[in-house]
């Protein structure tokens, strides 16, 4: 079978060719075109310039994955789009392409949910990955722990209460200069502070993400908050605004360090109460490298089977969408031709539910 997936829930817009046989992915073609250049110079995602930047890129980018993939728009099977959750005018640009091209092709059309298309992206180079799993997705939006019992069944079991992780990777990052979005520069810092040897290096004590020994739960706010106060209190005592080198990467690792400890004890825990031997992770921020081994670590120790996507297919992307569309097909789960974009995670929820009942009545 062949899916045709498109994503544009926040900066990337996305197409993808993606060829499924018995659950085994071939990807055709996933291009992304990011308007990261152009919200750089806002330091954050302007909501009314991306969904303009999607409506220009959609077509193109829809072309040039078809192209890619060498097929022809009579060999597409079904059409998978990103519908929730994320910035309701973005989203409505992929919605709408997505709608018409399955209206006029007359093949069905699936609703994905981004950060389930998030998990799915393990799929394509795991075959051997199948539920029932964990899912940790840390993204710029949201930090979620997932139960998998099944291919179209998230039940939530942890979140952050506050910030998302990778929106506090982007705003330490941001006070300290550091490109936006500013996961990938901090990446780089921290791993020179890792590689320098010195064992009396500089080292800042960070509160931990990890909240509440009661729940699977996350807050990013207070760590980034404190990371972001140790930098100006950095600059006061040495009355200049150009930290040394050495405090820039203390600060990084540091801040690393805090978060792969944190995000490790919860998934550690997790993994001991639940009893389940595989787990997933995905969303931009799994593309960190320290993030990746401490969490193989964990996994390591304690016998679990770890999934984590290639670099390319952390970020926002629409092979991943196909992925997920894939499943949820199989499932029977497709939306009619009323399908709206949506903006919350619980209104996702919401609508993916009525269409799982309207496929099992
Ligand atoms: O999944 P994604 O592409 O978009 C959302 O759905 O939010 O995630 C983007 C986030 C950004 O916050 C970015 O800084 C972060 O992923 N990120 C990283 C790295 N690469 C991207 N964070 C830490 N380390 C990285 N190497
Ligand atoms: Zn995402």
């Amino acid at each position: 079978m062949i899916l045709f997936a498109i994503e544009s829930s926040c900066d990337e817009t996305s197409a993808a060719v993606v060829k499924a046989e018995e659950g085994r992915f071939t990807v055709l073609s996933d291009i992304i075109s990011s308007q990261i250049a152009i919200h750089a110079l806002y330091g954050g995602v302007v909501p009314e310039i991306a969904s303009r930047a999607h409506c220009e890129a959609v077509t193109n980018v829809a072309r040039e994955a078809v192209r890619e993939a060498g097929i022809g728009l009579s060999d597409i099977d079904a059409v998978a789009v990103t519908f929730a959750p994320g910035l309701i005018g973005s989203l409505l640009v992929g919605v709408s392409f997505a709608k018409s091209l399955a209206v006029t092709l007359g093949v069905p059309l699936i609703p994905v949910n981004h950060i389930e298309g998030h998990v799915a992206a393990a799929y394509i180079e795991h075959e051997e990955l199948a539920p029932p799993y964990l899912a940790l997705v840390v993204s710029g939006g949201h930090t979620s722990l997932y139960r998998v019992p099944d291919y179209t069944t998230f039940e939530e079991i942890g979140a952050s209460r506050d910030d998302a992780c990778g929106e506090a990777f982007d705003k330490v990052g941001r006070v300290m200069g550091l490109p936006y979005p500013g996961g990938a520069a901090m990446d780089k810092l921290a791993a020179e502070y890792f590689a320098d040897p010195d064992p009396q290096k500089l080292s800042f004590p960070f509160p931990s993400p990890a909240v509440g020994d009661d729940s699977f739960d996350f807050s990013f706010s207070g760590l980034k908050t404190a990371v972001i106060n140790t930098i100006h209190n950095e600059k006061q005592k040495r009355k200049t605004d150009d930290l040394p080198e050495a405090v820039r990467r203390a600060v990084a690792g540091s801040f690393t360090k805090t978060v792969c400890d944190g995000i490790s004890k919860k998934l550690a825990a997790a993994l001991r109460e639940t009893g389940i031997k595989t787990l997933v992770l995905a969303g931009g921020v799994a593309a960190n490298s320290h993030l990746r081994r401490a969490i193989a670590e964990t996994c390591r120790r304690r016998k679990v089977a770890f999934c984590v996507p290639s670099l390319g297919l952390c970020g926002d992307n629409a092979a991943m969408i196909a992925a997920a569309g894939y499943h949820l097909l199989r499932a029977g789960i497709t939306a009619d031709s009323a399908l709206n974009a949506l903006a919350s995670d619980a209104a996702a929820d919401e609508y993916l539910a009525t269409c799982k009942a309207r496929s099992t009545s």
